[in-house]
């Protein structure tokens, strides 16, 4: 979810009412740590634990106000409640936020009291990579706490695992939608051509995948044009381009109420958190017949692996369970098409039955 997506959400509840969100949501706590020497400020949410203690990311990156720093980890952690439930995970959903002041400032400081602030809560709340973390930020917050889940000895990069997660989920949309076993000669525009893009691009050009990608980085374009005889397109275009799958792999909210009118696929099959802009354009693209394969099931790959390095699962096991995300999918476009709800209402559904929020 971008910040801007978490300000405009934070506008349907009113001034500063987040304890009104977090009512309706099923949280969960919230903590809120100001280190007057430093200047740090941060924020964890932590959504739910019913089935295990609370993984997700730490951002760190400016905000415009603070409400938007607290909603945004209040809307990211109730994700990897739902994210981790569908995958079977035994963890729980939080999400922590830094918020990166504009002067300057000692970041290692910073990490340090962030590192105390997460002992404190005795491992209700893990930590992980996000934007405007790396693996060193990691290692510094780890000084101080055994509950972080990325560091640089566990040769972190969890883009790979998610590729792969997007390829299978790919792979159950066209099964189920085009009836199709395979993607030869299938046309595929990619947004984004990052860690997981271009990963993704990589395996679908080896499975006979016509490639059509746009990214703000001419270079990347270029590059994939050579490696992958990928068509390169506008940014402002690439979502409108005719296609059997389209694969946003860069930003949040890019099926807004224009978006959702300009696509010309009959697959939504991508990494990107947050993708729908409104709950309700899950509906949209329910009714136009376009299949949606839900962001946080297809993009679990990440905190999969993530999870692995803390819970000291083997590779045999991640590689399968990052295989399951396959069936879950199909689990759920069977679902959506039995009980004619959206794929994104089924998703939250059947993690709601495993937390036992309801
Ligand atoms: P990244 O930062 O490596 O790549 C994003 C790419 O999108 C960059 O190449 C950037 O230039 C491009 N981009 C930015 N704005 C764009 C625009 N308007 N149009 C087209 N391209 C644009 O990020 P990464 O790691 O590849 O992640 C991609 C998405 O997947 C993000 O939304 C991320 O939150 C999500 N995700 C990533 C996971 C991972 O393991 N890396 C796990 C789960 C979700």
């Amino acid at each position: 979810m971008t910040v801007e997506n978490a300000e405009y959400s934070m506008q349907q509840y009113s001034n500063d009412n987040f304890l009104g969100y977090a009512l309706n949501h099923g949280f969960g706590d919230l903590h809120f740590k100001v280190d007057p020497k430093t200047g740090m400020q941060a924020i964890i949410a932590i959504h739910n634990t019913n089935l295990g203690p609370a993984l997700g990311g730490c951002r760190f990156i400016p905000y415009k106000s603070i409400d938007g720093a607290i909603f945004d980890a209040m809307r990211l952690a109730r994700g990897m409640t739902y994210k981790s439930a569908l995958m079977n995970l035994p963890l729980g959903g939080g999400k922590s936020v830094i918020i990166e002041p504009s002067g300057n400032y000692d970041r290692q400081a910073y990490l340090r009291e962030f590192g105390k602030f997460i002992e404190e809560l005795g491992g209700r709340y893990i930590t992980a990579l996000d934007s405007g973390t790396n693996l060193q930020d990691m290692d510094i917050i780890a000084q101080q706490t055994s509950y972080v889940a990325s560091l640089s000895k566990y040769d972190g990069d969890p883009s790979p695992y998610t590729a792969k997660g997007i390829l299978n989920g790919i792979l159950a949309a066209v099964n189920f939608k085009l009836d199709k076993e395979h993607l030869d000669g299938l046309t595929i525009a990619v947004q984004g051509l990052g860690h997981v893009g271009w990963e993704l691009c990589q395996y679908l050009y080896e499975l006979n995948v016509k490639l059509v990608v746009a990214d703000i980085d001419t270079k990347k374009c270029m590059l994939a044009q050579e490696k992958f005889n990928a068509q390169v397109v506008d940014v402002k275009e690439i979502h409108k381009v005719e296609c059997d799958v389209f694969s946003p792999c860069a930003l949040g909210g890019v099926i807004d109420d224009i978006t959702v009118n300009e696509l010309n696929t009959t697959i939504i099959a991508g990494a990107a958190n947050n993708q729908l802009l409104h709950t309700y354009h899950g509906k949209t693209l329910y009714d136009k017949g376009i299949l949606y394969a839900v962001d946080y099931v297809i993009n679990s790959g990440g905190v999969i692996f993530a999870a692995s390095k803390y819970l000291n699962t083997n590779e045999d096991k991640v590689i399968a369970q990052i295989d399951g995300i396959y069936k879950t999918l199909l689990e759920i476009f069977s679902r959506s098409e039995k009980e004619k709800l959206p794929t994104s209402d089924i998703a939250n559904k059947i993690a709601e039955e495993k937390i036992a929020l309801k």
